[in-house]
């Protein structure tokens, strides 16, 4: 099985977590990464991990401009839309609709508006947009907030997406991954250590019932295989126990 290798990829939230795992792993295979994301040191640090190969770029994923300019200056073949906010910790009572909705208008938010800029554009016949989901649309996330549903969205935003290139001959692939709860990020971490007080035992207790703990390296390696390979399944669960597709 030959698996394709992007010229240009974009990879949201590269700046920590399992966006700086994904843009590493793509500059090791020869891709041109441009990152995204709002902190200027942590690109700065992966600029000096990956060199070249990397290119910085501080802004909001949610700015419709930035995705316009971006996509157009880049002409990415590869869209990784990683970004997510963390959520905030708390029972349903103790949100408010601004807490609850946060992910909605960061992570959902992104991942419309540079899926249907890869529609518009639109990117080149054989391009790939992979959007990261969550294992916590299948399980819920009763103290995350809208967390679960907003990365539900995302996957309806992917096949919707899918269908619209089907429809329009635009030969771009659409994938999502939804990846199991794991300490080894900081949003990661945030849950971990909700959850955890909730059942009222430490995070390290906690943290036994995820092992094989998920690595951010595992992610990125998903992120590879699903993009590199056309005849990859459209979702997958990636957990420390590997990729699974979905259905
Ligand atoms: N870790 C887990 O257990 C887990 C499980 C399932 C799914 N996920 C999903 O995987 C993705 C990555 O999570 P992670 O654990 O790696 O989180 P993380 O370590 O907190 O990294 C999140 C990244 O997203 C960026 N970001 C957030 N808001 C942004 C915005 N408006 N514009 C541009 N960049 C933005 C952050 O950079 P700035 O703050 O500098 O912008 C950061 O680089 C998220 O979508 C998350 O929901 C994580």
């Amino acid at each position: 099985m030959s698996e394709t290798t992007f010229e240009t990829a974009v990879v949201t939230g590269a700046g920590r977590g399992f966006g700086r795992a994904i843009a590493a792993a793509l500059v090791a295979g020869g891709t041109r990464v441009v990152g995204v994301a709002r902190e200027e040191g942590e690109l700065r640090a992966v600029r000096d991990l990956l060199g070249e190969g990397f290119t910085a770029v501080v802004g909001d994923a949610t700015d419709e401009g930035l995705v316009r300019d971006v996509i157009r200056e880049y002409r990415p073949g590869l869209l990784v839309l990683n970004a997510g906010a963390t959520p905030h910790m708390a029972p349903l009572q103790e949100h408010t609709w601004e807490t609850f909705s946060r992910n909605w208008h960061v992570d959902t938010r992104h991942v419309f508006l540079w899926s249907r800029a890869a529609l518009v554009e639109p990117l080149a016949p054989g391009s790939v947009v992979v959007a990261m989901s969550s294992g916590a649309a299948l399980a819920g996330s009763p103290l995350s907030g809208g967390y679960a549903s907003a990365k539900q969205a995302i996957r309806y935003i992917r096949g919707y997406a899918a269908e619209e290139s089907e429809r329009g001959g635009l030969g771009i692939r659409f994938v999502a991954l939804l990846p199991q709860l794991t300490p080894a990020t900081g949003l990661g971490s945030v849950g971990v250590a909700g959850y955890a007080a909730r059942q009222g035992v430490d995070p390290d207790t906690f943290v036994e019932g995820l092992e094989p703990i998920l690595s951010p390296e595992q992610v990125a390696k998903a992120v590879v295989h699903v993009a590199g390979d056309s005849s990859s399944a459209s979702e997958y669960r990636v957990s420390g126990a590997g990729l699974r597709p979905l259905g």
